[in-house]
């Protein structure tokens, strides 16, 4: 059966097939190529969207925008201080707002309880770009980098998240590798792995794709024969700055480093969704070297510019999958 996606939203990839899932990775690559073709794509011509972000941006935002616009619609932008929603208006009642004027709705924020409130009450497809618990689009850019790297098939390719791994994009990354049947591994402190509900329905998952899930404080065996080294920020967007210290106590082992890769897979790579606190050129980095004394984060400068960083090519292919969620939910069925 061909997969249909029109009308429907993008909240989350436990909401989707593995089949879905992979249909949107070949459209990706498909609007990739047409797009480093010089391909004109305007097939939603004349279509608004909304970008709704009670969070700081900079790849998630352009890539709606420019994606939104490669594909012939207009865009608004709301950003974190400038809509009612929340503050003097209900997250449902904005909804419905929404829903009447814009074919489709972006929100970037706090609890995925409000995307999923936003999208039963707006009436048109709304896109994740966020939140506490999940990044969903994320996940498509990053497969697509993998793909890009390893092929189509990754079956039985290894995928380890190192640090914080209980924040949105470790969450993610979790759920995509067990839909896909990639083996993927946790690799942090006890008190930050996932948390087990998610963990459980996971499992159930990758019983029936083949996927492998494992869980380790043990960095080496962590990173043993991983194609995917993969870590975030250890203080993620809206939690308290003052968990630094508590943070970088706990996450200074699992720092990516050149080591790791000495027993990880030959051909392994280095993934991060970005931002990334591997130098001191940021205002917060330099903050934290001043009181701590680290001049990198979660990663080593060395990793970050070295030949098995790929960060960059998943930063791209933030826009391409981005736009090919926007078409398939907007487009006409067929
Ligand atoms: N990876 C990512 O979502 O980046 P932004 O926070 O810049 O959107
Ligand atoms: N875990 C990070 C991801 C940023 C793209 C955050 O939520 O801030």
């Amino acid at each position: 059966m061909s997969v249909n996606l029109s009308g429907r939203s993008f909240l989350k990839l436990l909401d989707f097939t593995p089949e879905e899932i992979e249909y949107l990775l070949d459209l990706s690559a498909e609007l990739k190529r047409k797009k480093h073709a010089g391909e004109p794509h305007r097939y939603l011509e004349g279509k608004n969207i909304v970008l709704l972000f009670e969070k700081t941006s900079t790849r998630t935002r352009c890539s709606f925008e420019v994606g939104g616009h490669d594909l012939g619609m207009n865009v608004t932008y709301l950003d974190p201080g400038s809509s009612q929603m929340g503050k003097k208006e209900s997250i449902e009642d904005t909804a419905r707002v929404l829903g009447r004027m814009f074919d489709g709705i972006e929100y970037r924020g706090f609890a995925q309880e409000r995307v999923e409130t936003l999208a039963k009450y707006a009436g048109v497809p709304v896109w994740n770009g966020l939140t506490t618990e999940f990044h969903p689009t994320q996940m498509i850019a990053d497969i697509l980098t993998m793909r890009e790297e390893f092929g189509r098939d990754l079956h039985g390719r290894k995928l380890t998240f190192m640090g914080d791994a209980r924040n949105n994009v470790a969450n993610s990354l979790m759920v995509v590798c067990a839909k896909l049947g990639i083996d993927f591994c946790a690799c942090g402190p006890k008190e930050n792995m996932p948390e087990k509900g998610l963990v459980a329905t996971c499992e159930k998952i990758a019983a029936e794709t083949g996927a492998h899930l494992a869980f380790t404080s043990d960095v080496a065996e962590g990173a043993k024969d991983a194609s995917v080294i993969y870590t975030d920020i250890w203080v993620s967007m809206g939690e308290p700055d003052e968990l630094w210290g508590k943070r970088i106590e706990l996450m200074r082992p699992y720092q990516v480093n050149e080591k790791m890769f000495e027993v990880a897979a030959p051909d392994a790579i280095f993934m991060h969704c970005l931002p990334s606190f591997h130098d001191r050129k940021t205002t917060i980095g330099e903050k934290i070297f001043e009181k701590y004394g680290l001049p990198e984060l979660e990663v080593t400068n060395d990793v970050f510019e070295g030949p098995r960083s790929r960060v960059f090519d998943e930063a791209e292919n933030r826009m391409h999958t981005i736009k090919a969620v926007m078409y398939a939910t907007l487009k006409d069925p067929e």
